[in-house]
């Protein structure tokens, strides 16, 4: 939820942490914070309430020297914004930022405090700075004393941690938070997430659970749990820093909105083998695929919307049973879960809490789990790797880095993994014919070439946004592939636009939320070709008829409801199956307009985070 970097080597650390700041804002913009030490090992931390601006403020007049230090932008779990709640917390030299939550941390304080600690924070996070100290005073070396530290914590932690009698290193720790250590020359970073110092170095080492460390300019060292040396890869990341810049675009939503047609052309590369109608998917475990009886889908927010269009698929394509489930409820209600059972998990991000602790859950019941995941390595492919009897790989959707906290071009990417995955079941299972198969793969093939039409369209969702900027509630409606859409439609202008916006299947409108239309309720309706279009333009009417303000998503060719509805968004028409794809472009771009002329934050929302890393 939060995000922290960490640097040391020859150059001033300042501005390396506050660009590194700068790309993990958005995981949290509560407040910010820095902590730098000079080569004596003199420390100076500076922090601000608010976004990053408000802390670059006061280093332009109160900067940090040294050229080793630690940096955190904050979302709030313990203690509310507020400049002393803001990390770096420091205790007798010892300063740590911290991502994650220490579930035991009132034991803890209430511990600490009988031991003479006193508190300046209402955070877990000091509960580190504290006891790291404590283990200092007894003589321990820095990694020790992390390491000693973070064994007495239950929970979740990506901490990086200074002290005034080591300038020159820093120790870090990782347990259920991302934390990569960045190998440059002469110099090493600490980050929450590769972009953060990508401009430094494409040289990464992800860390495992329970590891803990120190970086010094010239090397790293890692330990496990036990306190043990261990070897973890480099790994060399080839997207360039380029790719998580804004290139131009006011926002990375618009950029990222934009930039879909691509997307999709990178999550199909070599997927699609027409010249013997196959599907080619790399890194999942076709055995997992072919012996699975039923499958399970798990996902968050715009995840679980691509998960519902996926279980659809799954079923009309593969005829396999698949449910898809809200992943922080399923781990709670002891679902019904047994070796027949694959268990899938949909993450741009890969390290969303529920997600991951309701797939660990599965793996522990003895389901095949595998993932579609965006981010390279995160912490929800670890857990599907294949190799470990249960783990069934991950089929990554390529999207690249997506910034915007208001997901888009990883949700498209999705839509495409997930339809590319219920093709290779249905092509193991024998469900589709040949001339099927290649019916779909031609479909998801011209996608892209329709998406950039949909998105040539932009000035008339601009102005249908404009005409809107000021509606109280917003109705999307939907059915079938398309109910999903409605649903992410609503989120997508909730969560930047702040107007009060729902999805609903159109057929249930009748059954209790018509009641609530009236002449200042805009009503989009999803009315495109398909099996359950007769029945949404029933749905359409009746809305109409209580006076209903009535907009409309239709295809190029349908003009059969110009004279019935107040507003018209239209895409071309593609395949029934490659449909959804279509038609949340212009919604995602009817949010982003109206967030945009509301003059709102449109990439960082408030009180949101990209990665929930919090349960
Ligand atoms: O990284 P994940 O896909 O697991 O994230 C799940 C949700 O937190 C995410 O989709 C969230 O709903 C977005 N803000 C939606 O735009």
């Amino acid at each position: 939820m939060c995000g922290i970097v960490g640097y040391t080597g020859t150059r001033p650390a300042e501005p390396v942490l506050i660009e590194g700041l700068q790309k993990l804002e958005y995981r949290g913009y509560d407040s910010a914070g820095v902590c730098t030490l000079d080569d004596r090992g003199v420390r100076t931390t500076r922090r601000a309430l608010g976004k990053l601006a408000a802390l670059k403020a006061r280093l332009s007049s109160e900067p940090c020297p040294g050229t080793t230090g630690i940096g955190h932008t904050r979302w709030a779990t313990h203690g509310r914004p507020s400049e002393k709640n803001a990390h770096p917390h420091e205790s007798d030299g010892v300063t740590v930022v911290h991502n994650g939550i220490i579930e035991n941390h009132r034991e803890l304080r209430l511990e600490l405090q009988a031991r003479g600690r006193v508190f300046t924070s209402e955070t877990d996070t000091e509960i580190f700075a504290h006891l790291i100290a404590l283990a200092r005073q007894q003589g321990l070396p820095l990694l020790e004393a992390v390491r000693r530290a973070v064994g007495r914590v239950q929970g979740a932690y990506a901490l990086a941690v200074v002290d005034e009698k080591t300038p020159g290193a820093l120790a870090f720790a990782r347990l259920a938070s991302p934390l990569v250590v960045g190998v440059g020359e002469g110099e090493m970073f600490l980050a929450s997430d590769v972009p953060a110092v990508l401009a430094h170095t494409r040289n990464f080492v992800f860390l495992e659970d329970g590891d803990c460390g120190m970086i010094e300019a010239e090397r790293y060292v890692v330990v496990d749990a036990a306190g043990v040396a261990v070897q973890r890869p480099v790994k060399t990341i080839t997207w360039s820093a380029v790719m998580a810049e804004k290139g131009g675009h006011k926002h990375f939503m618009h950029k990222e909105i934009v930039e879909q047609p691509r997307a999709i052309t990178d999550t199909l590369r070599g997927r699609l083998s027409f010249d013997d109608a196959a599907i080619l998917l790399d890194g999942v475990d076709n055995g997992a695929l072919l012996s699975t009886r039923r499958v399970v889908i798990i996902a968050c927010g715009t995840s679980w919307h691509s998960g519902l269009v996926g279980a659809s698929l799954i079923e009309s394509l593969a005829r396999v049973a698949c449910s898809v489930e809200l992943a922080s409820e399923f781990r709670y209600r002891d679902p019904v879960l047994d070796a027949d059972t694959l268990v899938i998990a949909i993450s741009q991000s890969g390290e969303t809490a529920d997600t991951l602790a309701a797939l660990k859950e599965a793996k522990r019941r003895g389901c095949r789990v595998l993932s579609v995941c965006n981010v390279v390595d995160a912490a929800i492919p670890r857990v599907c790797a294949i190799g470990d009897g249960l783990g069934a790989g991950t089929l990554y959707t390529r999207a690249g880095p997506e910034i915007g906290v208001a997901s888009t071009k990883a949700f498209v990417t999705q839509l495409v993994a997930l339809h590319l995955l219920a093709l290779q079941l249905a092509q193991l299972r024998n469900t589709m014919t040949k001339e099927a198969l290649l019916e779909d793969m031609t479909a998801l093939a011209h996608l892209p070439i329709h998406m950039e039409k949909v998105l040539a369209r932009e000035d008339d969702v601009r102005a249908l946004a404009q005409h809107h900027v000021n509606a109280r509630d917003m109705l999307f409606l939907g059915r079938g592939l398309l109910f999903p859409i409605a649903l992410e439609g609503a989120l997508k202008l909730k969560e930047i636009s702040y107007i009060h916006a729902e999805g609903y299947a159109a057929g249930e409108m009748k059954h209790g939320p018509i009641a609530l239309i009236d002449d200042a309720m805009p009503v989009l309706v999803l009315a495109l070709p398909g099996p359950g279009y007769e029945k949404v333009i029933s749905n359409l009417e009746e809305t109409r008829a209580r006076g209903g303000r009535v907009l409309a998503l239709v295809s190029d060719d349908d003009h059969s409801l110009d004279d019935q509805i107040e507003g018209v968004l239209r895409v071309p028409t593609s395949h029934q199956r490659t449909m959804p794809v279509l038609a949340v472009l212009p919604l995602q771009l009817f949010s982003y307009h109206v967030a945009d002329l509301r003059g709102l934050d449109v990439d960082q929302p408030r009180n949101l985070a990209k990665s929930v890393t919090v349960e």
